[in-house]
């Protein structure tokens, strides 16, 4: 699949999902909102707009097969991670599926929507949050300004690309296990609990139960304790 892409930046947007949504005719696009007015996160929760943040979203038309699709927020986190260290010199962890986190809490997300034809994959961080909400935080201790938001979504774009033009097998498995937070946490699921210890190939959760090791979907589990520096928290 192509790895260029077309960009467009506007001031305010309800969400940039539904931006590139309607604009949409094929071919990659990215689009960086310096607001959203309506911004949404996984599980229609709202996604609230921190003091500094950078909002983007990315359409393409998937060249993997439809089950290796949900490899692609996973992709996109490590994407994300990527692009902080080139563009802020920062390093993150990644909580599983598809949180960025320090140990200060939750600075970014990812949200993965669309068909079997078209996906459009978002990504918020929060670069600077001078009070933020409980259980999250920003990258940056301080304004850095309007030109990092575009700068990071460029970089953030260009990575996932590259990662979605290769065999779905050479996503970045290895090193979205090296960066995975939520490994050796207590985690709860529908049907137990148990200690993440490892990501499946097709992009959910293994975790060892006492009796064994089994593999928990997104949407199935939830996780505790998983921030770097011990503090407890809870994601559905
Ligand atoms: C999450 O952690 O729940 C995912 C948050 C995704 C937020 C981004 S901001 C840019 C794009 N537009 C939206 O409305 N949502 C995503």
């Amino acid at each position: 699949m192509a790895t260029d892409y077309a960009t467009l930046m506007v001031e305010t947007v309800d969400s940039t999902q539904d931006e590139v949504a309607d604009r949409f005719d094929g071919s990659p696009l990215l689009v960086i909102a310096a607001h959203q007015t309506k911004g949404r996160g996984r599980l229609e929760r709202e996604w609230m707009e921190p003091d500094r943040g950078m909002f983007a979203s990315l359409g393409f038309e998937p060249g993997w097969e439809p089950e290796d699709r949900g490899l692609i927020p996973l992709a996109a986190a490590l994407a994300m991670r990527e692009a902080l260290r080139e563009i802020a010199g920062v390093d993150v962890g990644l909580r599983w599926p598809n949180d960025l986190v320090t140990p200060s809490g939750k600075v970014g997300g990812v949200l993965a929507e669309g068909s079997d034809d078209r996906v459009i994959v978002g990504c918020g961080v929060n670069l600077w949050w001078a009070e933020p909400i409980e259980g999250a935080a920003g990258v940056f201790d301080h304004d850095p300004g309007p030109d990092v938001a575009p700068d990071l979504a460029r970089a953030w774009a260009g990575n996932l690309l590259l990662r979605l033009a290769a065999h779905a097998e050479l996503w970045g498995h290895h090193e979205y296990e090296a960066a995975c937070v939520t490994l050796g946490q207590p985690v709860q699921f529908e049907k137990g609990s148990g200690v993440a210890v490892g990501i499946h190939p097709d992009g959910s959760l293994l975790v060892e139960t006492g009796e064994g090791t089994i593999a928990v979907h997104a949407g199935d589990v939830r996780l505790s304790a998983t921030l770097p520096d011990g503090s407890s928290e809870e994601t559905p």
